[in-house]
């Protein structure tokens, strides 16, 4: 018998599965209430709308969309997203542009392309947990930033310069597992960090579009390239973005915008991994895409629904949760974070919670250190108004319970 203790690689030591996976598998009975996953709300998927795309393309093209295709991807649907990216003054050419299977692919490849084993990484403290899962392999020292209400506390990042930073990691819009965004005074300061310093930078902006309130802001990306004065993506920032939230998830549809040294290696490292993202796939997001008119209307309705959602959610909170419980207001995205007082421990509560039917992600996993663990993470895009009452109501029981 193989003892299948002693054959993985060294590098898997540092890979175990996803814990907001493993709780997801619990909330799949109907009778749990899930604020756990950052599912969009399956009731706005455009499914005629994909249907009928799924027919044109077969009936017009079929030969052409079930062949192998492009690892850099389907160059109208490239072009796309780089005119769709080309806000203020940037125009990005489709060269800069390569779709992949899911952000979560572009963030596991930029990693194996541009990182070594035991390179210092800033992240914002705490940070997306699927990226932590994807670099951990590579034994990185991440190099913790600090956050607050206004996003990623930017003047933390110069101190830690000394330690020769690879690169910074960050989601700068409508944080996972907060809901937070960086302030566009951070912004500004932060494209001068970037350039003064030579500092690469990935943003990861899956939520950007699904803005309920406030104003809009450029993505890092922008700010950077004005810093720079120039109009391109010739510079310091690794661009990610997702048809995942704002159509479908389910097609895995993404992309990376950068420099074109920094795709060219992507392709390759793409090559290398899948060859390219699914054909069918991306002739159907750009189908029901390039429809320009339609896709706006439906991230407004889609924004519409979850500003309902997310007032209705922080209504209740405020209503049913003890005082000693303080949670982030976001502006946008999918969540918000609750911080319990430090005697709690989020795993614990989770439990409780479970017992009644109410689902939530802790957050320990998201932060560098050992913070974080009176902390959860709630999404409020996926559940119905009658569901969220009664989850956050049930919730609020558990937590006074507790405390
Ligand atoms: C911050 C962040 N990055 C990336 C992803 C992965 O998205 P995709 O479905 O495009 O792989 C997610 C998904 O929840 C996310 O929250």
């Amino acid at each position: 018998m193989m003892n299948w203790d002693t054959v993985f690689a060294e590098r898997t030591s540092e890979m175990k599965r996803s814990s907001v996976r493993e709780i997801l598998k619990l909330t799949a009975k109907p009778e749990v209430i899930s604020f756990a996953g950052g599912l969009p709300a399956p009731e706005l998927f455009p499914v005629e709308r994909i249907k009928q795309a799924t027919d044109t393309v077969l009936s017009e093209r079929g030969r052409e969309v079930l062949q192998y295709s492009t690892s850099e991807g389907m160059p109208e649907l490239r072009q796309f997203i780089a005119k769709r990216l080309s806000k203020g003054k940037m125009k990005i050419s489709a060269d800069n542009i390569l779709i992949t299977s899911g952000s979560q692919q572009g963030i596991d490849m930029i990693a194996r392309v541009l990182l070594n084993e035991r390179d210092r990484v800033i992240v914002e403290n705490p940070t997306y947990v699927g990226m932590l899962t994807s670099w951990k392999p590579y034994h990185l020292h991440f190099l913790p930033v600090p956050t607050d209400n206004d996003g990623m506390q930017v003047d933390g990042i110069q101190p830690i310069l000394k330690d020769q930073p690879k690169l910074i990691y960050s989601i700068p819009t409508f944080q996972n597992p907060q809901g937070t965004s960086l302030t566009l005074e951070r912004r500004k300061q932060l494209a001068k960090t970037l350039v003064d310093h030579n500092l690469l930078f990935v943003e990861d902006d899956p939520y950007g579009e699904l803005r309920y309130s406030g104003e809009t802001l450029p993505t890092v990306l922008q700010t950077e390239a004005e810093y720079r004065g120039a109009t391109d993506v010739d510079g310091n920032v690794i661009y990610c973005g997702t048809f995942s939230k704002v159509l479908t998830p389910g097609l895995r549809i993404a992309w990376v915008a950068a420099a074109f040294p920094v795709i060219d290696k992507l392709v390759q490292a793409k090559q290398a991994t899948d060859l390219h993202t699914s054909t069918l796939n991306q002739f159907i997001s750009y189908e029901v895409a390039r429809d320009e008119a339609f896709l706006n209307n439906h991230i407004e309705a889609l924004r519409d629904l979850y500003r309902e959602r997310r007032d209705l959610m922080l209504a209740t909170m405020d209503e049913h949760f003890p005082d000693e419980v303080s949670w982030t207001r976001p502006e946008g995205g999918l969540f918000l974070m609750v911080t319990m007082p430090q005697h709690l421990d989020a795993s614990d509560i989770l439990v409780k919670a479970l017992e009644q039917n109410v689902a939530f992600v802790p957050c320990g996993e998201f932060f560098i250190g050992s913070m974080g663990h009176n902390t959860f993470r709630l999404n409020f895009s996926n559940a119905r108004p009658e569901r969220i009452v009664e989850g956050i109501k049930r919730l609020g029981a558990v937590l006074k319970a507790a405390i």
